[in-house]
């Protein structure tokens, strides 16, 4: 794909030719995510950063990744901020932002309405996640995590042992992933989950279509067995038809660390892509994991700041201009109690 101008909807925009110059201007920009070089690149540079549902990684790693590139931010958060509270349409809300900012950042309820933005846009738009649909930024950002953790890159990732496990039929992060991995060959997926929150159908037929291996399963024990790579997600509750719907399937495929211990390949990463319900009804992945190494759960979110760093600097066409723009700080970052 031609990142320069584009919309970014889905991840079956992408190639592999398109995650190997994403990933590798990422890896540049990782001393300016770390806070130990400034970059002005997208200098003048506006964002619209538009959350019409909650969000804390995503909204804030989208902006502080255009800040931290020099640019600067204006956002809307929640429907009653907006005058779409007043009945106006994604189309109109979409034309009259893009005429303010020069690129949009967007996440809404619904399945699809990323693409209504980007259909009136006159500046790209990335989608942050459209309902139950896609989050494409959260799988690149996934991707990118894998080969770092497994010290793998691109050409040799094939093979994979991935298993998805909790909520994977309202998860928009896990359908983005699998359909991204599918880029590569024979990876075996394992999919857990109640019978209710099975992996919707068009993600399993696009995988065993592209040749992959995919085992669906109820079993928490068998279905983590011999994984590389266990990806935790949360009950999606905000879309049930009920809070009381959504509790019963909770903690119903926790992991803790007795569990891992027990019953993952040691070598395993645990990762998930956040928020984790902490609730002790829930705690898929359990507080008692915090130090263990292989949970990646926090190296992940840090990598997302980088990889929508790299989004940007692609999308806007200055990916060649990144490092003429170094300069040294003036603040320099301190890390305490890490
Ligand atoms: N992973 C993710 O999308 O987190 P937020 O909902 O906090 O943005």
């Amino acid at each position: 794909m031609q990142f320069h101008g584009s919309h970014i909807l889905s991840v079956e925009q992408f190639g592999l030719a398109d995650l190997s110059v994403l990933f590798q201007t990422a890896a540049k920009l990782e001393p300016v995510a770390r806070g130990e070089l400034a970059c002005d690149v997208l200098d003048g540079a506006l964002l619209g950063n538009l959350f019409f549902e909650p969000s804390t990684r995503t909204r804030m790693s989208f902006d502080a990744a255009f800040c931290r590139l020099g640019g600067r931010v204006c956002d809307t958060t929640g429907f009653q901020f907006s005058s779409m509270a007043k009945g106006e349409s994604n189309h109109d809300a979409s034309r009259v932002i893009s005429g303010y900012v020069d690129i949009m950042v967007v996440r809404h309820p619904q399945m699809g309405s990323v693409k209504e933005f980007a259909d009136a846009s006159l500046v790209p738009v990335i989608n942050a996640g459209d309902g139950p649909g896609e989050h494409p930024s959260q799988a690149l950002l996934d991707l990118y995590t894998m080969l770092k953790e497994l010290n793998r890159d691109l050409n040799t990732i094939n093979g994979l042992k991935v298993a998805m496990v909790g909520d994977l039929r309202f998860g928009r992060t896990v359908h983005s992933l699998a359909k991204l991995l599918s880029l590569f060959k024979d990876i075996h997926f394992s999919f857990v989950s109640p019978a209710e929150l099975k992996m919707p159908a068009y993600v399993v037929d696009f995988l065993r279509a592209r040749g992959h291996t995919v085992k669906e399963t109820t079993d928490m024990i068998a279905g983590v067995a011999n994984s590389d790579v266990i990806y935790a997600t949360r009950i999606q509750e905000e879309r049930f038809e009920s809070i009381d719907e959504a509790q019963r399937f909770k903690g119903s495929y926790a992991i803790n660390s007795a569990f891992f211990d027990r019953y993952c390949d040691s070598h395993a990463i645990l990762m998930h892509p956040l928020p984790r319900d902490n609730r002790s009804e829930s705690c898929e992945l359990n507080n008692d994991l915090n130090s263990h190494p292989q949970l990646a759960i926090f190296r992940q979110t840090d990598n997302g700041l980088v990889v929508r760093m790299a989004m940007f600097a692609l999308v806007m066409g200055v990916e060649k201009d990144i490092e003429t723009t170094f300069r040294p700080v003036r603040f320099q970052k301190k890390l305490i109690g890490a």
